[in-house]
């Protein structure tokens, strides 16, 4: 038996209480913060944007399982306690995610928009749409969730690119890395899709001088951003002004810097932005779960945890 504390903030915590007590009755299971009791009894603890230091209360951790697949919340916690910080690897999570890219890359291979536009107007009117096979699509972060999308566009036909930190090797995928391969990797890319870590490296980099250099002359005649990865990515008045120069025809974005977005932002009501509430890919209980008393199990069993963020990447 061990005693789990459960501190999630921002998710109703009550899905995933009776799923951890239903998967797991042999645990004993504490929520923040009405339910702690000693904390020096405490052993694991699975989170969600806890506040920063609460970590830190608990002397007998042996690990800590952030229930999302981003942890840079946890990293930029100034006290986290030196142990395995462990973050979600699920193939429901990453599943959901692959659809929320391939439904925005098809939205503007498609023309959705202008479609719903006309729509409103009571409009027929066709337009030329190009093949798949001549539309460039380049992914930001070739990790758990870039890789999968990469596979699923280039399995329906796009032309399909990444850019990572280190070298990776993907059939069919053109791949770029470093700073050293930014340049080549935008210059080719029509729709920039992002799903890289919040790190200090990444910190604006979906920035003008990025949001310039990528292809609006292919054959959508325009450039298209779709970040779902997270807010401190992108510099807002940049995207703006991309939007209203040219340079960027259009714009999906999950994440915020601050969020929820502000009822004031230019954005809700921007003609070419689509926005979604940080939910392209949900973490939810049922699967996410199972896997984390998995974990637990590994570290009871003395067998090596699975999916431990690396401290000096910050992912
Ligand atoms: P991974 O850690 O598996 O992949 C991260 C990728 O980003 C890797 O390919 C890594 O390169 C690359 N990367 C990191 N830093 C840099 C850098 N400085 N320059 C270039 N490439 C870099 O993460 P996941 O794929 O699982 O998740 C990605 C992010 O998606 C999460 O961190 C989270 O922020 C976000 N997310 C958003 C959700 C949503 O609903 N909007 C839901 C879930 C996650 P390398 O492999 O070479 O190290
Ligand atoms: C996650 C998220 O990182 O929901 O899982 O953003």
């Amino acid at each position: 038996m061990s005693n789990i504390l459960l501190a999630i903030i921002g998710w109703d915590p009550k899905g995933w209480e009776q799923r951890f007590r239903t998967l797991a009755p042999q645990h004993d299971f504490h929520m923040w913060p009405e339910q702690v009791g000693d904390h020096a009894d405490i052993h694991y603890a699975c989170v969600w944007n806890p506040p920063a230091g609460l970590l830190a209360e608990f002397p007998n951790l042996k690990a800590i399982f952030s229930l999302g697949a981003g942890a840079d919340e946890l990293m930029a916690d100034p006290k986290l306690p030196d142990v395995p910080i462990v973050r979600v690897v699920d193939s429901d999570l990453t599943m959901r995610m692959t659809e929320y890219v391939v439904l925005h890359v098809l939205m503007y291979h498609r023309g959705q928009r202008l479609y719903d536009a006309q729509q409103r107007e009571r409009l027929w009117r066709e337009h030329d749409q190009p093949p798949a096979s001549e539309v460039a699509v380049g992914i930001m972060g070739l990790g758990v969730l870039g890789t999968s999308a990469a596979w699923m566009l280039h399995r329906i036909g796009f032309k399909v690119s990444g850019w990572s930190r280190t070298q990776k090797t993907l059939p069919g995928i053109a791949t770029f890395h470093g700073q050293g391969g930014l340049e080549s990797f935008l210059r080719r890319a029509e729709i920039l899709v992002c799903l890289l870590p919040a790190t200090p490296q990444t910190r604006g980099i979906i920035n003008l001088d990025v949001l310039r250099k990528l292809r609006s002359s292919g054959a959508l005649r325009g450039a298209y951003l779709i970040n779902a990865g997270r807010g401190s990515l992108q510099v807002d008045a940049d995207i703006l002004a991309a939007l209203e120069e040219g340079s960027l025809s259009g714009a999906t974005l999950d994440v915020f810097p601050i969020e929820p977005l502000s009822v004031a932002s230019p954005f809700w009501d921007h003609p070419k932005v689509t926005i979604t509430p940080h939910n392209a890919a949900q973490a939810v209980p049922n699967t996410i779960v199972i896997n984390v008393l998995r974990q637990i199990d590994r570290v009871e069993f003395g067998i090596p945890l699975e999916n431990v963020v690396d401290r000096n990447r910050g992912y």
